[in-house]
């Protein structure tokens, strides 16, 4: 009997949720089904800066964390050094974090994976950036992701591994009984509608795009970022926890204008040519485990929830998605041998 799943979401979660399933049990149909599609989702407008900060997750779940981290750098390294780097939209960039407390503990994941990842003492923070008022500098190559180019990308390699697409809106993940055998709900912020989970908050974030080709390094502070994508810089730093608005507010834009100003005068020679704001699915900690969903007179419907990465979504996109395929393929191999 051939198996059916549905993904839900067709952000970098559910995307990679969809091609990893495809890859570990070929001839299991895939289809995702979302409303949301391309620049209607978070996953578009993200930074795309692969970071791992362990002190946003709790203890008990550093292990995973740390797993999924090193199977998404894998996977997104591989690409940057193969010929998909720029179809898939994955490059590397050199840079700098900041802090005012020492966080080489937490960014452990990050000196693991990287080749160059370096502690800076006051005398380089100085050299690096005379403005800068930090206690604390580390800088290291890492991955930045065009976020646009490598969903495109993944649908493309979804759809050519016989992957299909439903639009529509599930108001209960049980209207898919009927239809597949396990379901992977990858549906970001929207988890406290369809789940009903008083975990899930959103984190207003907000970005500007800038035209400074001059600007070359990411740099990263609490406070202000910049990443260098080919055509553009993306200013942030802004993190506004319980707040629903998604409108542009300009007094925000000049709150990261004036940060970035301070740091770097020259932004002032940066003309705007874009703006957006997201919401980050924020969870005190991400959800990725199956759930048996009872519904009277009915089978239980498997479910492998995968949602809740705030800031990490695109970081940790891939290597949630190898884990909920591993539960998928659980799931239908205990199916197989009780036939
Ligand atoms: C300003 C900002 C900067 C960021 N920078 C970075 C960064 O540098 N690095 C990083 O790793 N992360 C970053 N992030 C975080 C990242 O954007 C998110 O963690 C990630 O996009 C979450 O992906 P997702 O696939 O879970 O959600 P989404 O991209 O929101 O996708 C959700 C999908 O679920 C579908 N869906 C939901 N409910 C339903 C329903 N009822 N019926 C049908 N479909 C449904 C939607 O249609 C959509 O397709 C940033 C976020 C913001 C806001
Ligand atoms: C979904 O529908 C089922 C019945 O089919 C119901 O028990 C459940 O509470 C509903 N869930 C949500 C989140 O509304
Ligand atoms: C949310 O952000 C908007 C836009 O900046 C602002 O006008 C509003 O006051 C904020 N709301 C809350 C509840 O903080």
């Amino acid at each position: 009997m051939m198996q059916s799943v549905a993904v839900i979401g067709a952000g970098a979660v559910g995307l990679s949720a969809a091609v990893n399933v495809q890859q570990a049990l070929p001839g299991v149909k895939v289809t995702i089904i979302a409303d949301k599609f391309d620049e209607d989702t978070t996953s578009w407008g993200a930074g795309g800066m692969f970071r791992l900060d362990l002190d946003y997750h709790p203890k008990e779940e550093h292990r995973r964390v740390r797993s999924w981290a090193t199977d998404s750098w894998n996977f997104y390294s591989n690409l940057a050094h193969s010929d998909q780097t720029e179809a898939s939209g994955m490059s590397f960039v050199a840079g700098t974090l900041l802090y005012n407390v020492p966080k080489e503990h937490s960014y452990s994941v990050m000196s693991d994976l990287t080749f160059d990842f370096q502690m800076l003492n006051q005398d380089q923070l100085k050299k690096l950036n005379p403005r800068v008022s930090h206690k604390y500098g580390y800088s290291f190559s890492t991955l930045l992701t065009h976020t646009g180019t490598y969903l495109k990308w993944l649908m493309k390699q979804f759809l050519d591994l016989g992957g299909s697409v439903q639009c529509r809106t599930l108001s209960n993940i049980s209207e898919l009984q009927d239809d597949f055998d396990v379901v992977v709900n990858c549906c970001g912020l929207n988890a406290a509608q369809l789940c009903q989970d008083r975990h899930i908050y959103p984190v207003m974030g907000h970005l500007l795009k800038v035209k400074a080709p001059w600007i070359k390094k990411f740099f990263w502070s609490e406070e202000f970022y910049m990443f260098p994508h080919n055509n553009y810089i993306l200013l942030g730093g802004i993190r506004e926890k319980d707040n629903w608005s998604t409108v542009p507010d300009p007094a925000i834009r000049e709150t990261i204008l004036s940060r970035g100003r301070n740091l770097f005068p020259h932004l002032k020679d940066a003309p705007i040519i874009g703006e957006w704001v997201g919401l980050r699915p924020g969870r005190p900690s991400i959800r990725l485990e199956l759930e048996l969903l009872r519904s009277e007179n009915k089978r239980a419907l498997p479910v492998v929830h995968n949602y809740g990465h705030a800031g990490d979504g695109i970081t940790l996109s891939w290597g949630c998605g190898v884990e909920a395929a591993r539960l998928v393929k659980q799931v239908v191999t205990a199916a197989t041998s009780r036939l």
